[in-house]
């Protein structure tokens, strides 16, 4: 019997655990997974919505065999999406709705749904609740995990490390903790109640998906959920100290950090102030990284996958497609090496080696969108990103030979500065024919 240890039930780790349990190799392996959280129904998830794209996160759900149980949450229609800056200036606004059994679709589903349909598809005996893992210590050539209560289990033939950002198996293979990435957010929801009569005119500027503003460093972002709720999050480029401090005495305070918004977003149209306003349930959040082609040595009996192994900034919408592509991975390479009766460690060394590989694409991906979604002259450089990704998609990398000589990116960036600017100007007059803005403020 092979015996492996998963650090955290989190949507990696689930998928690992459900992946083995239902592969060929299952009456072979003992899978236990140990969780901080204190049981099932008193996990505070930080919500949100989530894309699965296809090759990743997608894939995953079809080889656990939970299509059918993804699709009751999935929301097809929830690609919509607008981008806009401060002023209300649009700039793209993609409404149709892809077809539904399209697999190159991104559908959107709650956070909470999906953690949910994953928790549903292990049997909850594998699940060690209240167990949250201090460090993991070597015996001989394997290694246990020590808990904060003092308490020691194991040995495990393999430890698989799926706890996080803050990883405590990672400690074991290297020093390189996640850094702040420069962006910190004040996040909230909107529903009718918080909204009142704003409600319909807000809702509107969502629609279906989400509408993404970007400006001076600074963005507005509004999500639908599930029920029918907003989510929306305020992220911009600052100090480290600035949001610690706010979260330090102001976190869970939704009048106190409303205000703070008003004043960061004064300069920003009426229609953003009303988001701010009609928000409740405000919470702090600094984003921290590991930096871009982050590595570690290989030791035998440990592993890691998911943000633990290569945590990164959302602003790709990658951290939960990569990390279930990783418990994908890391089940075949097992089940592999336990049938052809192979070494696991040699197979698992190779497993980490392609996850090396593939994470730097993906979080120079998401440096490249966090930079130029927050540049000072946002949201214009975006879009140079946006067009060079469609370009390389349908087949026409623009890096590469001839193409490679197109001032594309300058090209957008000014058809950008002047859709920009004559919103601008738009804005500008729709003021003096209204006359002055009402004063808003909570
Ligand atoms: C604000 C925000 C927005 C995001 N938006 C997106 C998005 O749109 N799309 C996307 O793909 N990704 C997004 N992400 C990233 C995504 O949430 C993560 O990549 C994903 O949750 C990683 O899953 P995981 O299982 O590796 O880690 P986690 O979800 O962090 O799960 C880790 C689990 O381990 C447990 N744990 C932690 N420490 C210990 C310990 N010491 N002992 C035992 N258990 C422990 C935790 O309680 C948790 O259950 C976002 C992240 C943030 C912060
Ligand atoms: C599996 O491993 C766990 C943890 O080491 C242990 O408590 C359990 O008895 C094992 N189960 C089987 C069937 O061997
Ligand atoms: C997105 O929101 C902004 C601010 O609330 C608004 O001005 C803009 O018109 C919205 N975009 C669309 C396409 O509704
Ligand atoms: C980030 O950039 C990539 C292209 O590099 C794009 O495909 C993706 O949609 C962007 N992410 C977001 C959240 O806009
Ligand atoms: C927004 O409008 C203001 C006032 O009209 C203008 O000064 C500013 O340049 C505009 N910003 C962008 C990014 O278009």
């Amino acid at each position: 019997m092979l015996t492996i240890a998963i650090t955290g039930a989190g949507p990696v780790g689930l998928t690992l655990a459900r992946l083995l349990l239902q592969s060929s190799i299952s009456s072979q392996v003992n899978i236990t997974i140990y969780e901080k959280d204190a049981s099932r129904t008193s996990r505070h998830s930080p919500g949100g919505t989530l894309d699965l794209h296809p090759p990743t996160g997608l894939a995953a759900i079809k080889k656990m065999g939970l299509w059918d149980e993804f699709c009751k949450y999935a929301r097809f229609e929830g690609e919509e999406m607008r981008i806009c800056d401060l002023n209300g200036t649009v700039y793209i606004h993609q409404t149709e709705a892809p077809p539904i059994e399209g697999f190159e679709a991104r559908p959107e589903i709650d956070r909470v749904r999906l953690m949910e349909v994953l928790l549903e598809s292990v049997p909850n005996e594998i699940i060690r609740w209240d167990r949250a893992v201090k460090e993991v210590v070597h015996e001989g050539d394997r290694w246990k995990l020590k808990f904060e209560d003092g308490s020691v289990e194991g040995p495990f033939d393999l430890i698989v490390g799926a706890d996080g950002a803050w990883s405590k198996v990672r400690k074991a293979l290297t020093d390189v903790e996640p850094s702040y990435a420069g962006i910190c957010g004040i996040s909230g929801s909107i529903d009718k109640e918080s909204a009142g009569d704003k409600w319909e005119h807000i809702s509107g500027m969502v629609g279906k998906g989400n509408n993404f503003s970007y400006s001076y460093g600074q963005s507005a972002m509004a999500q639908r959920m599930g029920d029918g709720t907003l989510r929306c999050s305020f992220y911009a480029r600052r100090e480290r100290e600035w949001i610690e401090d706010l979260k330090a005495n102001h976190d869970g305070d939704d009048v106190a950090l409303k205000r703070v918004l008003l004043e960061k977003y004064k300069d920003w149209i009426a229609d953003f102030k009303q988001w701010i306003v009609a928000a409740k349930d405000l919470w702090c959040a600094p984003l921290f990284e590991l930096p871009v082609g982050h590595r570690f040595e290989h030791k035998m009996g440990l592993s890691l996958c998911g943000d633990a192994f290569h945590l990164m900034s959302p602003f790709a919408g990658e951290g939960v497609n990569a990390g279930m592509k990783d418990s994908l991975d890391l089940a075949a390479t097992i089940e592999k090496a336990v049938t052809e009766q192979t070494e696991l460690d040699s197979a698992v060394k190779a497993y980490e080696e392609s996850v090396f590989e593939r994470s730097v694409k993906f979080m120079t991906e998401t440096l490249v969108n966090k930079t130029t979604m927050y540049a000072q002259d946002a949201p214009y450089p975006f879009f140079g990103v946006i067009v060079g990704a469609i370009a390389k998609e349908t087949g026409y990398d623009l890096k590469k030979g001839w193409r490679s000589y197109l001032p594309v990116t300058r090209t957008v960036y000014g058809v950008c500065w002047m859709v920009g600017t004559f919103g601008a100007l738009r804005r500008r007059i729709t003021d003096m024919l209204r006359g002055k803005q009402e004063a808003i403020a909570v």
